[in-house]
């Protein structure tokens, strides 16, 4: 039997009136395609970009040390520090742009295992327990009794699942939710061959306009948000051949649904 996972990648466009599945498993391949051909521009790019800026980050250190070996009665010292320093910080914002882009777009190469879901959900759960308590937020877990195991990347979906627990600490803020509680669930079942994460929040909520937006790479409404979480989270998912959908209501919250595989032989765990 031919092996699914080798098969080529590219599917043929669908009929117009192909079925929904059909047209959504398109777009996907066509998604992580795109991310693919950008992942190789990326490297390319941010090889000639990285040399220069480390030469430039270097040449203003030594600058900076040149300047501070000066007599603090050299005229412009104080202010040609000031200018070394904001440029410094530039540099390295610069540098980290790069990297994010290129954790967003480089090539991700899965590594996959039978995991047990729950497991992954438990250990992230006491990782941001600590972030969630000092929020007030109480977390709830619902996990499903038949355990589900799943092909994952185990350390790339646990950085997919962690975007969203820290996304749904952020939509709680203290003021938000004193009428509700500021509560966040997450919730393991199987149906239809298939597992299913909930990651609910009763926090702000996405406006209907932001909505479609979401998923966009660098879209953002927080300050300092860099905007590649939920996107990075949905190429990861996708990755391993799952899907992620969210339903939101403003000043009540949201909720991320994934699907996922299962194991087909689960005696290979
Ligand atoms: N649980 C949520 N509740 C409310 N809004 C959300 C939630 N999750 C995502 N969003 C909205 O989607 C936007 C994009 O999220 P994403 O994780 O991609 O980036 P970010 O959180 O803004 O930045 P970063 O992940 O780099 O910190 C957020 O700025 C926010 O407006
Ligand atoms: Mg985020």
């Amino acid at each position: 039997m031919p092996d699914p996972l080798s098969q080529p990648r590219e599917p043929q466009r669908p009929a117009k009136g192909a079925p929904r599945r059909k047209r959504r498993e398109y777009e996907q391949h066509a998604r992580l395609d795109q991310l693919a051909e950008m992942g190789k521009l990326a490297a390319g790019l941010a090889h000639e970009l990285k040399n220069p800026l480390s030469t430039l980050k270097l040449n203003l250190q030594l600058l900076e040390e040149d300047l501070a070996a000066l007599p603090d009665s050299t005229p412009p010292k104080q202010r040609s520090l000031t200018r070394i320093t904001t440029l410094k910080k530039e540099a390295d914002r610069l540098r980290h742009t790069l990297d994010d882009f290129l954790r967003f777009a480089g090539r991700l190469e899965l590594r996959t295992s039978p995991v047990p879901l729950n497991r992954v959900v438990e250990e992230l759960v006491d990782f941001i327990h600590p972030q969630a308590q000092a929020n007030k937020i109480r977390v709830h877990t619902a996990l499903a009794a038949e355990n589900p195991l799943c092909p994952l990347d185990d350390n790339l979906f646990k950085q997919a699942l962690l975007n969203l627990l820290l996304n749904a600490i952020q939509a709680m803020p203290p003021e938000c939710c004193k009428d509700r509680g500021a509560e966040l669930l997450v919730r393991t079942l199987v149906s239809k061959g298939q597992a299913i994460l909930y990651v609910s929040d009763t926090g702000v909520g996405i406006s209907p306009e932001h909505l479609p937006h979401i998923f966009d790479a660098y879209f953002t409404t927080k300050k300092g948000g860099t905007g590649l979480g939920l996107p990075t989270t949905r190429r990861i998912i996708e990755e391993h051949h799952g899907t992620i959908a969210v339903q939101s209501e403003p000043n009540r919250g949201t909720s991320f649904r994934i699907e996922l595989p299962l194991v087909v032989d689960s005696t290979a765990a």
